[in-house]
């Protein structure tokens, strides 16, 4: 049995038609229903619904052997996991974003608001610029509006929010989508299970592209 994380949502709906469409179908997924856990024994396959922020840390701890993560989530919580496969789905960036009039003096520190810490901290060590981060849960853009941070980090997929909050986009800090992850001692005991279903995804996305 392979045991699935998927991300609760959007996102996750559409992971699960690949796996449908990879052979590994358990229509009850999309029931709707309040269940987190759903199994077709006939496949081998057991799917559970995460949160999408949770799905690294079910698969590195072997809760799940294989999950569908972003990549902002895998490069801010860097876990111990192998990624196999980017599904091309999901697809958005990690941008820099600030008010229109916003002009870096690039002497004082630079006041960052963020949900994603470690990805700000990071881009901006590797431009050795000093900045205060001011780390948020939620609705970041408001923070340049409301003065409380110079720009924000964030994942911008439309621009829509930017735009109707009169925020612009100003550097990519990298491009997103949804990367097929596996526990690395589930990849080693369920090798030709897991590689089967890689290759299987892989042909998926092939005859979409
Ligand atoms: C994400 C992100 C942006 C928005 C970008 O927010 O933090 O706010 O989506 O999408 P767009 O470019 O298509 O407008 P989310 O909906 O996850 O909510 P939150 O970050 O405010 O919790």
């Amino acid at each position: 049995m392979i045991n699935v994380a998927l991300p609760k949502g959007r996102l996750g709906e559409k992971v699960y038609r690949m796996f449908e469409e990879a052979g590994y179908e358990c229509p009850s997924v999309l029931s709707g229903s309040r269940k987190l856990i759903f199994e077709n024994t006939e496949k081998g396959v057991r799917y559970f619904w995460v949160k999408p922020s949770d799905v690294a840390i079910y698969v590195e701890r072997g809760a799940a052997d294989i999950g569908a993560a972003g990549k902002d989530i895998i490069e801010e919580y860097r876990p111990d996991i192998y990624e196999l496969l980017d599904l091309r789905v999901g697809k958005c960036r990690m941008a820099v974003a600030a008010k229109k009039d916003f002009r870096d003096d690039h002497e004082s520190t630079l006041r960052v608001a963020t949900k994603f810490r470690r990805i700000a901290l990071d881009y901006y060590a590797s431009r050795s610029r000093d900045i205060d981060i001011i780390e948020l849960n939620g609705s970041i853009e408001l923070a340049p509006i409301l003065g409380l941070s110079d720009v924000i980090v964030d994942i911008v997929e439309t621009g829509n929010t930017l735009l109707e909050n009169d925020l612009i986009p100003i550097e990519t800090v990298f491009p997103i989508s949804a990367r097929l992850i596996a526990n690395k001692s589930a990849f080693q005991f369920k090798s030709r299970e897991i590689e089967g279903l890689k290759q299987a995804l892989a042909d998926v996305i092939s005859r979409k592209e």
